[in-house]
């Protein structure tokens, strides 16, 4: 129908994803069955429940370093948990945080908080760089901001990006989390329709999600330096401000940080993302949670969007998992070891 419309109304056009059906398939396969897939549980999709499970069991594997911490619960009132990382009792220990899957269609972003924890369990007192980060800092990791709409893009609608929020006022549903953060709200690059992908919501943290993350900000703002949020796709390491055109007060630090992560990711992996302040580097875009965080105070706040850079977008496949991940790492664990030195 799509073709034959740009068709009759002479607008070229070409077709990139022929077979989007059966990437989609390919993602919700679970192989993990058959010996023969070369696969590991980190370089698959899994579903929510899965991941809840995984939760679980990686705290229970972990009694001394994981803990699980409930932050709130989602619109449909599944639970919102974080995982909190924590190899030592040094006092006045600072902290990171790292969310995923803010955007529920952004598969690859949960995927990337399940790759660092498992990441981090394995290679501490191994690999020297996240050993040094670890013994300076705790890390929370929220593999799920969004459960309902990362549910629902299992269920429903692949393609889902708010969360699952109803409104009395239209049968239009869900609030771009990502617009709903008290960061110049609402202004441009954000819309009151709820019927847009980038509704804001009826106010600042008027959803239980972001609210959630906000309450729990903070209340630990004293000890987090350091906070990330895991989307995709389009390879960029992003910072404040997104809500504004100005410059953030410390943009020469974070422009400097990125800036080395950017060309580790070329240097190991040959692979180009592109860095910035996120007005000037894609769109104008407020109440996002990283501006929230930078003005709550936390000076280091980066969005990153992992791969790719377009051919597969959101249906990454599988097999790309492992790439996506290994080059968000070494972006995540040079940025967090210029946060250990600083402070
Ligand atoms: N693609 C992301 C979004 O639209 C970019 C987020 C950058 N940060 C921001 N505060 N807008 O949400
Ligand atoms: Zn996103």
């Amino acid at each position: 129908m799509v073709k034959n419309l740009l068709q009759r109304h002479a607008v070229t056009h070409e077709v990139l994803l022929a077979n989007a059906n059966e990437l989609i398939e390919m993602q919700t396969r679970n192989d993990s069955t058959d010996p023969r897939s070369g696969s590991t549980f980190y370089e698959r999709y899994h579903s929510l429940e899965d991941i809840y499970y995984w939760i679980n069991r990686t705290a229970h594997d972990n009694p001394n370093t994981v803990k699980v911490i409930l932050v709130g619960s989602s619109y449909e009132k599944r639970p919102l948990y974080a995982l909190k990382l924590s190899f030592n009792n040094r006092t006045n220990k600072k902290a990171m945080w790292i969310d995923c899957g803010i955007h529920a269609r952004e598969w690859v972003s949960p995927a990337f908080c399940l790759w660092f924890v498992h990441y981090s369990l394995s290679f501490y007192n191994i690999n020297q760089d996240i050993t040094h980060i670890l013994d300076n800092m705790d890390v929370y990791v929220l593999p799920v901001l969004n459960p309902d709409g990362y549910k629902y893009t299992w269920t429903t609608n692949r393609m889902w990006r708010k969360n699952r929020s109803i409104s009395k006022t239209t049968s239009c549903i869900g609030v771009d989390l990502n617009r709903n953060f008290d960061a110049n709200w609402c202004t441009e690059g954000a819309s009151h329709n709820p019927c847009t992908e980038i509704y804001c919501g009826m106010f600042p943290e008027s959803e239980p999600e972001s609210q959630a993350v906000a309450n729990f900000l903070r209340s630990h703002k004293d000890t987090v330096q350091l906070y990330l949020s895991i989307h995709s796709y389009s390879q960029m390491l992003l910072f404040p401000y997104s809500c504004t055109l100005e410059e953030a007060e410390n943009h020469r630090d974070l422009l400097e940080m990125a800036q080395e992560a950017a060309q580790k990711i070329r240097r190991y992996y040959r692979n180009t993302y592109r860095y910035g302040a996120g007005a000037k580097t894609i769109y104008l875009a407020p109440g996002g949670s990283d501006d929230w965080a930078y003005n709550l105070g936390i000076k280091y706040s980066f969005t990153f969007e992992l791969q790719d850079r377009g051919r597969y977008g959101f249906l990454l496949p599988p097999s790309h998992i492992s790439g996506a991940c290994n080059e968000a790492l070494i972006a995540v664990k040079t940025i967090a070891l210029r946060v250990v030195e600083k402070t």
